[in-house]
Parts: C-alpha cells; sequence; structure tokens
C-alpha cells in the first residue's frame, strides 16, 4: 500500500449546478480494495474482483490487481464494496415547473396515461420566473449525481414557444452538455388549429433560437403529438442545423416512431413500449439504440417493454430514467434498474451495462460508460460488494460515493 493521505472534501462538478470550487485536477486517487470493479472493457459488460483503479487527470489511470496498485497522491479503501462506471442518464425532462401529483393518483386509480397532461406543466413552466426553473432543474440535477448519475441528457419541451424553449434550453446547457431540444413535445394550445404553423414554426424561427444552445433534437412521434411526416421534417431540419436525432418512439402504442428513427440515422429509439419484429430489426440493422424508460411504464401503468426480446434481435439496449413530473417523477438509475431486471427479463449485468455503456452509446460517448485506462474518470462506489446488489436490494439507498473527472462529487469514503 503507497503512502499516501486520505481522499480529502467533496468537490463540485465542473458542469453542475454550483460553480466548481479549486481542487487541483493533477492530484491522483488509488482505489483499492475493489470487490468487484465493473470496468466494462472490449465494449460488453465486464467486472473483475480483488482489483484496484488509479485515477489522475480527470481519467483512469490504472486498472489491475490490489495487489500491483501504483502509488498515488490520494487513497481509498474500498474496503470489500464495488465500483462501477456512473450511470449515463440519456433521457430526462429537468427543465419544468409545477408537479402533477394528482394525475398520477388518478392514474393509479385506473384513468389511462395522455400526452395531453404535458400541457399542464407548459403552462407552468412559461409562468415560472427564471429563477425557479433554474432552482427546479438543479434540484434534480443534484438529486441525479447522488443517486451516482454522472453524466445526464436533459430535453426542453415545456415552453413551446421561441422565448420559452430557448430559456429552457439555455438554463440546461448550463449543466449538461447533453442538450436536446424538444420543441416538437406537443401542438401548444395557442396552435391547435394549425398544427402545420406550429411545425413551420419548430422548424423556423425556433429552430434558429434554440440549436446553439443543444446537440440534440428529438421529436415526440406519437398520436395526439407528431405524425411519421412531421417527425420526420423536423428531424431533418435540426439535422441540417446541426443537431443529432433521437425520437421519443412507440410509447403509447404501435407506430412509425421506430421507422422514422432508424430512417434519419437517430442515435436513439426512446420508449420503445410497443414493438413489432419490424421494428426490432430496424434498430438492429440501422444501429439505433433502444432506450428503454421503466420508470415511464411504473408511472403509466403500461406493460413494460420485453427487452430480451431487443438484445436477442441485437439491439443495443440503454435504460434512462425519462424524468419528467408527468409520466416518471424518478431521477434514480438504481431503481430503473431494479425495474429491467424484475420486469423486463433482463440479468443484473445486462442492466447496468445498460444503464452505464448503454447510455453512453445512446448520446454517442466513447469516454464515459466504461473504466478502462483512458476513460473519464466518472464512477461510483456502492455500499454493497456486488452490482447486482442495485437489483437485489431496490428502493435502498447504496450509493457511498460519486466521483466525476477524478473529482470527488457526492458520498463520502471514510
Ligand atoms: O417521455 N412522451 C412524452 N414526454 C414525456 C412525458 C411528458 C409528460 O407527461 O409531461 C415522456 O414520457
Ligand atoms: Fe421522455
Amino acid at each position: 500500500m503507497p503512502r499516501a493521505r486520505r481522499a480529502g472534501t467533496i468537490s463540485t462538478p465542473s458542469c453542475w449546478p454550483v460553480p466548481a470550487r479549486p481542487v487541483s485536477g493533477k492530484q491522483s486517487t488509488l482505489i483499492t480494495g475493489i470487490g468487484e470493479l465493473v470496468t466494462n472493457d472490449q465494449g460488453r459488460y465486464a467486472a473483475v474482483t480483488g482489483a484496484a483503479l488509479v485515477m489522475a487527470g480527470g481519467t483512469v489511470a490504472w486498472t489491475g490487481p490490489a495487489s500491483r496498485a501504483p502509488a498515488a497522491d490520494v487513497a481509498v479503501d474500498a474496503a470489500g464494496r464495488a465500483v462501477l462506471p456512473g450511470f449515463a442518464d440519456s433521457h430526462a425532462h429537468l427543465v419544468f415547473a409545477g408537479e402533477r401529483s394528482a394525475e398520477f393518483a388518478a392514474r393509479m386509480a385506473g384513468r389511462p396515461y395522455r400526452a395531453g397532461g404535458i400541457l399542464a406543466t407548459v403552462e407552468a413552466t412559461r409562468a415560472a420566473s427564471d429563477a425557479v426553473l433554474r432552482a427546479n432543474l438543479r434540484r434534480l440535477a443534484a438529486e441525479m449525481l447522488r443517486q451516482g448519475t454522472t453524466t445526464f441528457e436533459c430535453k426542453s419541451g415545456y415552453g413551446l414557444t421561441v422565448p420559452d424553449e430557448a430559456r429552457g434550453l439555455a438554463f440546461a446547457a448550463e449543466v449538461t452538455p447533453e442538450v436536446t431540444y424538444l420543441g416538437a413535445h406537443v401542438v401548444p394550445p395557442e396552435y391547435a388549429g394549425d398544427p402545420a404553423g406550429y411545425v413551420d414554426l419548430v422548424c423556423g424561427p425556433m429552430l434558429d433560437a434554440c440549436a446553439p444552445s443543444a446537440r440534440w433534437v428529438d421529436v415526440f412521434c406519437a398520436e395526439g403529438a407528431f405524425g411519421a411526416g412531421e417527425a420526420a421534417a423536423i428531424l431533418a431540419a435540426g439535422q441540417a442545423a446541426g443537431l443529432a436525432a433521437r425520437v421519443h418512439a412507440n410509447q403509447l402504442g404501435p407506430g412509425p416512431g421506430v421507422r422514422v428513427a432508424a430512417e434519419a440515422g437517430a442515435a436513439s429509439a426512446d420508449h420503445c413500449t410497443f414493438l413489432t419484429r419490424a421494428d426490432m430489426d430496424a434498430l438492429a440493422s440501422a444501429s439505433v439504440v433502444a432506450t428503454l424508460l421503466p420508470g415511464a411504464e411504473f408511472g403509466t401503468r403500461q406493460p413494460f417493454p420485453d427487452a430480451r426480446l431487443l438484445l436477442d434481435a441485437g439491439v443495443t439496449v440503454a435504460l434512462a430514467t425519462d424524468c419528467n413530473p408527468g409520466s416518471s417523477f424518478t431521477s434514480s438509475m438504481p431503481f430503473c434498474i431494479a425495474l429491467a431486471v424484475r420486469e423486463m427479463r433482463m440479468t443484473t449485468e445486462e442492466a447496468v451495462w445498460a444503464a452505464t455503456a448503454g447510455g453512453a452509446r445512446a448520446l454517442r460517448r466513447t469516454d464515459i460508460g466504461h473504466l478502462g485506462p483512458g476513460a473519464r474518470a466518472d464512477l461510483i462506489m456502492l455500499d454493497a460488494p456486488s452490482h447486482a446488489y442495485l437489483a437485489y436490494r431496490p428502493g435502498v439507498p447504496q450509493i457511498a460515493a460519486v466521483w466525476q473527472a477524478g473529482r470527488l462529487v457526492a458520498g463520502s469514503v471514510s
């Protein structure tokens, strides 16, 4: 064991709610005594036991047997606990005001989920001050971080006017690089008689105002939202403005969303609750990630998609929270992992891969979701000896510590 002082105070991540306190990025940290180190080496689920890991300069510098660990400035003894890549939550709607607990309670009493509920949040979001919107967003981002999410995507979609969409995306860009323009969430009431006019706005002035803050363009392709032709036009306009595509697809019933995503070369088709065999084949052959959102099925009492069928068809599967005030008001990736294992026929290994490396694929990121040398040092230590505990002990807080780019940003290591 090298001579080293104990790990220091918690620092704030670079891309997160509160500006970072100055902490030396040059300081190296050794975590030793790791009961199970999930590395996701070679693009697949992979784990080693009795391991150690060194991070330096914000990336993973070394992994190997604890007995051969090199020295570092700071040493942390995992004491047999598991270390995993931080979760990559590739689907979340965090810019909103208000809440819809009464709608949730009514659903649990038997009322079906309808896209129309979104408009209640649109009204509250438009009426909210900048300070309220920012505070809500940062509270949820901090909540995610404490639960081990080191990368998250954030959509607009509750503003639906040019200034309100632009404002939401500018706030999102303050806390994450994975910002998604979702002006095409639903048609707002003022365009109820002119949906084509709204599509023109989304593809024109609204896109112009929003593209500078965004990396992605998304569309809710569903009955009550946007049809196949509209969705394809919106994605094409976004792509022409330099954004990459992702799609809310096949959430409320069978439909064209997955096909539209495949034809647009989208990174991900999200929800995928109602799929045909042709949809699965299209996802596999176009290399579109299927991002499954079990929190939404939980919150809307819809059937869970069968991840086993997708995996067996050769589709890359990601898991994400869909955190939003309507269909899925959870920010917890561990909860989604537990649901996926219990309800979607995923193994514990598949679910953890989907929540880490799968999310990275859905965001076309190669620097996160794995823990080999050179990867960004985004990682979590569990209060448990193996990844399986995330599903085995559902609902129990088990994230002991979180590092982001090599900095301890949540929890403690004592
Ligand atoms: O992903 N499907 C569209 N959007 C969200 C729900 C938004 C809401 O109900 O407020 C979703 O489930
Ligand atoms: Fe969503």
